[in-house]
């Protein structure tokens, strides 16, 4: 069975395509989801791609995350300053979790500064536009091989 990885995406991500796109470029959300499902079979993995604007959604999914995915890639947007929910949340799962953004948080006004998700994430990746996605899947595919190689030697 090949292994999965769950890619969230937080709110008005849904906008990509119109939403300040000297920030975050042309590509939709619908295009990146696409790019994404192909990189995906490409590495031998399959892609669960959500979106919500909302905070306890996002946090329902990365609970029933547990035992389904093998990796999760976040991109919480503006949670990522904001939201202990989703930090408790990503505490929980044993998964690899790869902390994505768009933009360069760290080039930005200094509330974009501080992640609540950073701590907790296996890795972090910002700066890239839509290509960090697909920077991501190939992280998480490095993580998942080896994860799955420690397993095997126990
Ligand atoms: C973002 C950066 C966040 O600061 C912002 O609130 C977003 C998108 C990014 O992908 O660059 O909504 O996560």
């Amino acid at each position: 069975m090949a292994h999965k990885v769950l890619i969230l995406n937080g709110p008005n991500l849904n906008m990509l395509g119109t939403r300040e796109p000297a920030i975050y470029g042309a590509t939709t959300l619908g295009d990146i989801e696409a790019n994404c499902k192909a990189h995906a079979k490409g590495l031998g993995l399959t892609v669960d791609f959500r979106q919500s604007n909302h905070e306890g959604k996002l946090v329902d999914w990365i609970q029933q995350a547990r035992g389904k995915a093998n990796c999760i890639i976040i991109n919480p947007a503006a949670y990522t300053h904001t939201s202990v929910a989703i930090l408790d949340a990503l505490k929980m799962t044993d998964l690899p979790i790869i902390e994505l953004h768009m933009s360069n948080v760290h080039a930005r006004e200094p509330f974009r500064y501080h992640s609540y998700v950073s701590p907790v994430a296996t890795g972090v990746l910002c700066g890239f536009g839509a290509d960090g996605y697909i920077m991501a899947l190939d992280a998480a595919a490095r993580l998942i091989a080896a994860q799955t190689s420690k397993q095997n030697k126990k």
